[in-house]
């Protein structure tokens, strides 16, 4: 499977051609691994992309899961909807905020934030407001959430781009400051906290106590895209908490339903009260069956230790790498928290996502020349050892080849 051209290989002549994918499926996962049809086994190093925090066929999540299917799976945001109180209440308890909306994936997740900060705006009399934004950002692929994005690729072929965002480097506060002088129509500065598509980028923990300065010194919203990096994944609960301040808005999705599609957007006392009814919505969100799924995430999370399982395992799994390639030329540096990590190699690098299958280890390559690992928060020690025991030599040979 090494030929790049594979990747670009179509068994399904219906379904559109939005992805690159490997010609092969899986067909069912336990814990840390995962099975293709044909049998063979992998080491998830994946996750769906950050989504299967507990893994796969969790024994505590399986007939949870069940049980609510076999009560409702939806009923409308017409009635009440306990289960969505129950899993608000618990984000607002471990995020310390006040209030949450749901809906059912990242984008949308952040397209909430945006109407909560365009409206936050025009209630103050703002009637073109403007969102501080980033380069190598990603925030989802809707027309407001890819404007919000900083990667021309994505944004090519879509325009015109939604307005009113002002983009600036990360972890440059001078330029956040720079750019408000010209722009007195910024109401929110929106930025992961750690950049997941744009190369496990993350912002330092002096750039993220600066910036919620300056917003609460302005009057600005400080909205973190936890979409990726929250939900346990880099040890704490939600990525910011490492710089120990609070946003006030802050979208979820991934890793929140183990795998049932659900998003969050939290807010804290400055946001909470901005949409009323009327103001936003959507048929699927907050529906009973993802919302068992978050509360039993978040359940499990608690009850097996999985935070300080995701900073243990994720220091070993770094040190691993950085031991394995230290002293590599054309690795440019590995980096990341607890279970997101991203070795940045000096070329694009692909081809490596066909190569880890083959070897039995399920990866990602972003930004290019990133290899990214997001597993799930279970990952033992011993999966840890073995991921860097595939991944080490893949690296090394891929990087002895000529480019
Ligand atoms: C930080 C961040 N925000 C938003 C999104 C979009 O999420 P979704 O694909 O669920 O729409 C992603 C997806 O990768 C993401 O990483």
């Amino acid at each position: 499977m090494n030929a790049p051209e594979k990747l670009f290989a179509a068994p399904e002549p219906h379904v559109m051609k939005t992805y690159g994918r490997l010609p092969m499926a899986l067909s069912h996962g336990r814990g840390c691994w995962v099975w293709d049809t044909d049998g063979k086994k992998y080491l998830d190093g994946l996750a769906g992309i950050a989504v299967n925090t507990l893994g796969h066929a969790h024994p505590k999540l399986v007939p949870a899961l069940h049980d609510q299917i076999n009560k409702i799976v939806h009923s409308s945001n017409y009635y009440l909807v306990p289960l969505q109180e129950q899993l608000a209440a618990k984000l607002c308890e471990l995020s310390g905020m006040t209030n949450a909306f749901f809906c059912n994936s990242g984008l949308e997740a952040n397209e909430a934030a945006l109407k909560i900060a365009r409206k936050f705006g025009h209630d103050k009399g703002i009637e073109r407001p403007e969102i501080v934004v980033y380069e190598s950002a990603f925030h989802g692929r809707s027309i407001a959430t890819l404007s919000a994005t900083g990667n021309a690729k994505v944004q090519a072929g879509f325009g015109p781009l939604v307005e009113g965002f002002v983009r600036v480097p990360l972890n440059d506060s001078a330029a956040i400051e720079n750019v408000s002088h010209g722009h007195p129509n910024i109401v929110a500065v929106f930025l992961e906290v750690i950049q997941g598509e744009g190369g496990v980028r993350p912002a330092t923990i002096d750039y993220l106590r600066e910036v919620r300065r300056i917003c609460d010194e302005r009057g600005w919203l400080l909205m973190l895209d936890e979409v990726q990096c929250g939900m346990g994944r880099t040890g704490k609960w939600f990525a910011h908490q490492w710089a120990g301040i609070k946003p006030d808005v802050m979208p979820l999705a991934k890793g929140l339903g183990s795998g049932v599609p659900v998003g969050a957007v939290v807010c804290g006392p400055k946001a909470a009260d901005v949409f009323g009814p009327g103001n936003h919505g959507t048929t699927f969100g907050g529906n009973p069956l993802a919302m068992r799924a978050g509360v039993e995430t978040l359940r499990i999370i608690e009850e097996e230790g999985l935070l300080e399982n995701a900073a243990r395992v994720g220091a070993l799994l770094k040190r691993g790498l950085e031991e394995g390639l230290a002293g590599v030329a054309g690795v440019t540096e590995v980096r990341g928290r607890g279970l997101m990590i991203g070795i940045e190699l000096a070329r694009p690098c692909g081809v490596l996502l066909g190569r880890a299958a083959e070897a039995g280890l399920m990866l990602s390559v972003t930004a290019e020349r990133v290899i990214r690992l997001v597993p799930a928060l279970i990952l033992s020690d011993d999966e840890a050892r073995r991921m860097v025991a595939i991944l080490v030599p893949l690296i090394r040979e891929f990087l002895a080849e000529p480019p």
